[in-house]
């Protein structure tokens, strides 16, 4: 699918996003090991995440789905069942990283993949602490998709994550889940922590103390209510937007604020941006408010270390408004780019060069100028849902209509995406 998209004079007007796509996964998953029921409601309508519930169903796992309203009748840790066929996580990494966690301690076998985006990640990065708790897992030249996953009794262990990950912290206290005594996760930065709140509300024992994790298993999960935010990795989509097309004025409604998350509002709100978050609400252990953005001058400046690692989904976005910025954009520390559904850092850098926008590629990130004028350009998502928004909202500042090809990508997060840019963008 090819996206057209012409120059806006301004961008206004309201927004509501899908539910966060990291949350619904961790709900989709969890609900599915709890006893009792579970409505979710806003789940995201991302293809992604109806991959994590369409492997749940496959382990026999009964949910019913109406639009974003989600139920989920859970059986308790102990009920999944042999699978009669591969489950497919589609191009969703966090589906199958997450997932193995689970799949690991189980009394049968499985075999998980996906497309092929996600048969060139590596999963090496889960394989190595799932072996450690006594996991017996194959894969693909020892670190591709797809895994055969030999399920056992898991123990517990004390790890430490060789890089910034949620994924993986996620399935190491989601095989923990499952293990008799206190599994423990070290993080070297702190990464979201979507996973620590819900396993807290649907009745695990668990610790956290600063960047260290405890878990108390085996755990009895228990079925409730739960409310996902909207996603504030598609809220800086239109925050860019705002940010540099002309008298622009946009409130994003219900978006989720978790302080390990909302790192791109201090970042933007320290560059300059005029961004003002209204109607702060708690829901489970979630943040939630409205944001709203005016067009103002950003200055640009330098992501690095920790602070790279905390919005390392928004980098594509931030290398747009890097272009358009007072002093220009400096991403380092962001090797991890590499190894997202495309390798974000030549995605990136392919539809800058496109639009006629300079920039300079390192191995872990890159360095744009400032105050850029943008090309009309025929540009390509290459595949990558994050790579199809950034570009298309590029496009909405270039000097005539862009073309995006493979535009459909961005279903995999965000599948209102267009409708949403056609309604604010005019
Ligand atoms: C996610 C963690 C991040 C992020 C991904 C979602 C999660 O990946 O990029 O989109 O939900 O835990 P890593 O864990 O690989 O850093």
């Amino acid at each position: 699918m090819q996206e057209q998209i012409r120059p806006a004079r301004t961008v206004s007007g309201s927004v509501t996003l899908p539910g966060d796509k990291s949350i619904s996964h961790r709900y989709g998953m969890l609900a599915s090991i709890a006893e009792g029921d579970s409505k979710i409601h806003n789940y995201s309508t991302g293809a992604d995440c109806h991959s994590t519930l369409d492997c749940m169903r496959a382990l026999g796992v009964d949910i019913e789905v109406s639009g974003t309203e989600v139920v989920v009748h859970g059986r308790g840790v102990e009920a999944l069942t042999a699978p009669q066929t591969d489950l497919d996580a589609g191009n969703s990494g966090s589906t199958i990283r997450m997932l193995s966690g689970i799949l690991a301690a189980q009394n049968f076998d499985s075999r998980i993949g996906g497309d092929e985006s996600l048969s060139r990640r590596p999963m090496d990065r889960i394989m190595r602490p799932l072996a450690e708790m006594g996991a017996l897992i194959e894969a693909r030249d020892g670190r591709y998709p797809p895994l055969t996953i030999h399920g056992r009794k898991l123990k517990p262990i004390e790890y430490t994550l060789p890089m910034a990950s949620a994924q993986v912290k996620t399935c190491v206290l989601f095989g923990g889940l499952f293990a008799d005594g206190d599994t423990i996760v070290h993080e070297p930065v702190r990464t979201r922590d979507h996973t620590e709140l819900a396993l807290r509300d649907l009745g695990a024992n668990l610790d956290v103390a600063s960047r260290k994790i405890t878990l108390h298993g085996p755990a009895r999960l228990h079925g409730r209510e739960l409310q996902v935010p909207g996603d504030l990795s598609s809220a800086a989509f239109f925050l860019v937007a705002a940010l540099i097309v002309a008298e622009s004025d946009v409130v994003i409604h219900g978006v989720g604020l978790n302080p390990t998350r909302s790192a791109l509002l201090d970042v933007l709100a320290g560059m300059g941006a005029s961004i003002r978050v209204l109607d702060i609400k708690q829901t489970g252990g979630e943040l939630i408010g409205d944001i709203q953005v005016r067009k103002s001058p950003v200055r640009g400046g330098v992501l690095e270390k920790a602070q790279t690692a905390a919005l390392i989904d928004e980098v594509p976005v931030l290398a747009v408004l890097g272009a358009a910025s007072e002093e220009g954009l400096v991403v380092r520390d962001a090797t991890e780019l590499r190894v997202k559904e495309t390798d974000r850092i030549a995605t990136i850098a392919e539809n800058c060069r496109r639009m006629g926008l300079r920039i300079e590629v390192r191995e872990d990130g890159f360095e744009i100028p400032g105050k850029q004028q943008f090309h009309a350009a025929e540009l390509d998502s290459f595949g990558d849902h994050r790579i199809a928004m950034a570009f298309s909202i590029a496009a909405l500042a270039a000097d005539g209509p862009c073309t995006v090809a493979n535009a459909g990508a961005a279903s995999v997060s965000f599948p209102e995406f267009y409708e949403t840019l056609r309604r604010i963008a005019g």
